[in-house]
């Protein structure tokens, strides 16, 4: 039996934009994300996949739709509850990745933490055990400049999934790596899922990951055309 840990009810987006006219770029969208699985947002550029992400992640609202985490609709929550949320209960991965530049991914990790408010006491061995888990306890203790791009992307992860969160939110963490180590994360993400319980929504426009996902959702021009 699979447990839905979120899901979006007939959400809609719309923009409007300078000349006065809106652009609807979600249309109607339901989506159930089920617990311990890694799902995957696929489409074109322009089909909808970050509007969808932001919605869902509560770093935006949908002009009309409900989005259900743990019980709640988080669309009707104010901001600081949604603030509180996203930081303890959510985490990010973007396509450029934003670590320190002065601090040793070891550090970037531990100051994630520290934002998160997770227990002084456990911080260090919480990130050995994460940088373990993301195949980097060798490189623990290199500067950003000194690791490759995906060394980078996976100390990332490791900073956005140190403090245990329920989701994990990433928004083409691939898009900027060749294809080989885009790979390489994307099966980290499913390692994570398998042996750490972890649940992960990530969005790619490119098609040779599918296979590796549990659940794969195309959008087209604002909606759900398929899903497998
Ligand atoms: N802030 C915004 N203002 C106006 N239009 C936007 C805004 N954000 C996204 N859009 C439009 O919504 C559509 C979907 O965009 P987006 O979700 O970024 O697609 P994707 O991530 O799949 O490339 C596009 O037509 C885009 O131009
Ligand atoms: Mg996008």
């Amino acid at each position: 039996m699979s447990e839905i840990i979120l899901s979006a009810h007939d959400v809609c987006r719309d923009f409007k934009i300078g000349d006065g006219s809106v652009v609807s770029a979600l249309k109607h969208i339901d989506i159930e994300i089920e617990k311990g699985k890694l799902t995957i947002l696929r489409g074109r550029s322009g089909s909808g996949k970050t509007t969808l992400i932001n919605i869902l992640g509560a770093l935006d609202r949908p002009t009309k739709g409900v989005v259900d985490f743990g019980g709640r609709d988080i669309t009707k929550l104010s901001d600081k509850k949604r603030d509180d949320i996203r930081r303890c209960e959510m985490a990010f991965v973007f396509q450029s990745v934003a670590l320190m530049g002065g601090l040793t991914a070891f550090e970037n990790v531990e100051f994630g933490l520290r934002l998160a408010k997770y227990p002084y006491a456990k911080r260090k061995a919480r990130v050995t055990e994460v940088m373990t888990d993301v195949g980097l306890d060798k490189r623990m203790h290199h500067r950003p400049s000194e690791m490759s791009g995906g060394e980078q992307q996976r100390t990332a992860i490791a900073r956005a999934i140190a403090h245990e969160p329920m989701i994990v939110f990433a928004d083409e963490p691939t898009a900027e790596l060749d294809t080989a180590t885009a790979l390489h994360i994307v099966k980290l993400f499913k390692d994570l899922v398998a042996q750490r319980g972890m649940t992960i929504i990530m969005t790619t426009h490119d098609p040779s990951m599918m296979d590796i996902a549990d659940r794969v959702y195309t959008l087209e021009d604002g909606e759900i055309i398929d899903s497998r």
